[in-house]
Formats: structure tokens, C-alpha cells, sequence
């Protein structure tokens, strides 16, 4: 384990958009991913896929459907991070495999696969929304892992959403929440602030400091 903190990491985390020809192994990739799924998600449906993208002609393709942002088709490694709508149908296997480990009894695991069809059958736009949501914690993982290994990223929205879906064939189960790239820094990010503690903190009530 390094020795650094993972408060450490968070805050020499910075979007970084120039990135050296150095390449990432599949190797770093595949422990990146890891750790990023290894995020929270409600049921732990893991409702996240991530594709990697090292091709440069689909990189420059990508970095038009990006609005040509240069960082795209610059960086060692795209990935983008999908939110599956449908991960309800995950939650027989998952559940069965944790009822099976000892880690929950029978009852228990039959409330909570009735709870998440409840959800998933009864609320507007839970699909969609427990997606975007589930998955960009798995992203925020994998930037700070990625860092971690220093790697620098930058997370993205600034793309055409059905462009991107067609370039990878994404199908219609999945959103691409996020794409962010990956690479060894050639120029750090340029600056930027955040709130101070005491502009974002309230203790108890709304409004209370
Ligand atoms: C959801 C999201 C979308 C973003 N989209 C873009 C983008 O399309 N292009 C870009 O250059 N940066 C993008 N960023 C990076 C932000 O500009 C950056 O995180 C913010 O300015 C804070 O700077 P820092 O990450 O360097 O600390 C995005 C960040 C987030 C979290």
C-alpha cells in the first residue's frame, strides 16, 4: 500500500488535458477498474460498465463527438463509464451468491429482491437515475485510483451522448455517464479553487453554522 493518504490523492487530483505518448498497461488498467468498481451502489446492483478505448482512429472519432477537445484523442486511454438503466436484473445472481456466502439468510435476501422490483417497477426514472447516480461514484473511484498509480485524468460530459453510443455501440440498456481520460501529465492542470469549509458546512438545519 503507498504510503500516501487518500486524502492526499484527492487533492492533488486536478483535470489534467495534456498528457506525454507514454502508454498504460492493460495491467494498471485492469487494477484501476477494479478499484473503481468497488464503489458503493444502492443494493450493490453495481450498476456500471466501463469500455477503454486505446485506438487512435476511434480516439479521433471520439474527440469529434467531444467537440473536438483536444485531451480525447491525446490521452493514452479513454474510458467511458456506463450507467446500466436495467441493473434490477443483476440482483437475482448477486443476491443468490451473497445468500450462498453466508452473508445474508434466505428471508432476508427475498425482501430485498421485492424491494428492488418494487422500485425499479414503481418509480419514475429509477432505472436511469440509480445509473447516473451508482455509476459516477465508480468513476470518482476510478480517477482517484488512477491517480493513485500516478495517472492523471480528466472527467467529461462535454460530448454527444448519441454519438458516442453509436462509435462504441452502446446499447440502449446503457448511458454513458462519463468519459475521462487517462494519461501521465505533460502539463499539470491549470489552477482552480474550491468553497471554503465554511461556505458549504451547516451543522444541524439549512442555514445554521
Ligand atoms: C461532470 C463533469 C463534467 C466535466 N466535463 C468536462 C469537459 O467536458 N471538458 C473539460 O475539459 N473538463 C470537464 N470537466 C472538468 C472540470 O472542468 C473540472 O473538474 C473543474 O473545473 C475542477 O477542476 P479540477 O478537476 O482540475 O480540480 C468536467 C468535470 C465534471 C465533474
Amino acid at each position: 500500500m503507498s504510503n500516501e493518504s487518500i486524502i492526499d490523492v484527492m487533492y492533488e487530483r486536478h483535470s489534467v488535458r495534456k498528457y506525454t505518448d507514454q502508454k498504460i498497461t492493460n495491467k494498471v488498467m485492469e487494477k484501476i477498474i477494479q478499484a473503481a468498481g468497488s464503489a458503493p451502489s444502492a443494493w450493490n446492483l453495481q450498476p456500471w460498465k466501463f469500455i477503454l478505448v486505446q485506438d487512435q482512429g476511434l480516439k479521433e472519432k471520439l474527440c469529434e463527438a467531444a467537440y473536438g477537445q483536444q485531451q480525447v484523442k491525446e490521452a493514452a486511454v479513454l474510458v467511458i463509464v456506463l450507467g446500466d438503466t436495467q441493473a434490477n436484473l443483476n440482483a437475482e445472481g448477486i443476491y443468490s451468491v451473497a445468500a450462498n456466502a453466508g452473508y445474508m439468510p434466505e428471508s432476508v435476501k427475498n425482501d430485498i429482491l421485492a424491494n428492488i422490483k418494487r422500485v425499479y417497477d414503481t418509480v419514475p426514472n429509477a432505472g436511469v437515475q440509480l445509473a447516473l447516480q451508482n455509476s459516477s461514484y465508480a468513476a470518482m473511484q476510478l480517477m482517484l485510483a488512477a491517480k493513485a498509480e500516478g495517472i492523471d485524468s480528466c472527467p467529461m460530459t462535454g460530448y454527444d451522448s448519441k454519438a458516442v453510443r453509436e462509435l462504441l455501440e452502446i446499447p440502449d440498456r446503457y448511458i454513458p455517464t462519463l468519459l475521462v481520460t487517462l494519461g501521465y501529465a505533460s502539463q499539470p492542470a491549470h489552477g482552480s479553487g474550491r468553497f471554503p469549509v465554511n461556505q458549504i458546512l451547516f451543522y444541524d438545519k439549512f442555514g445554521s453554522r
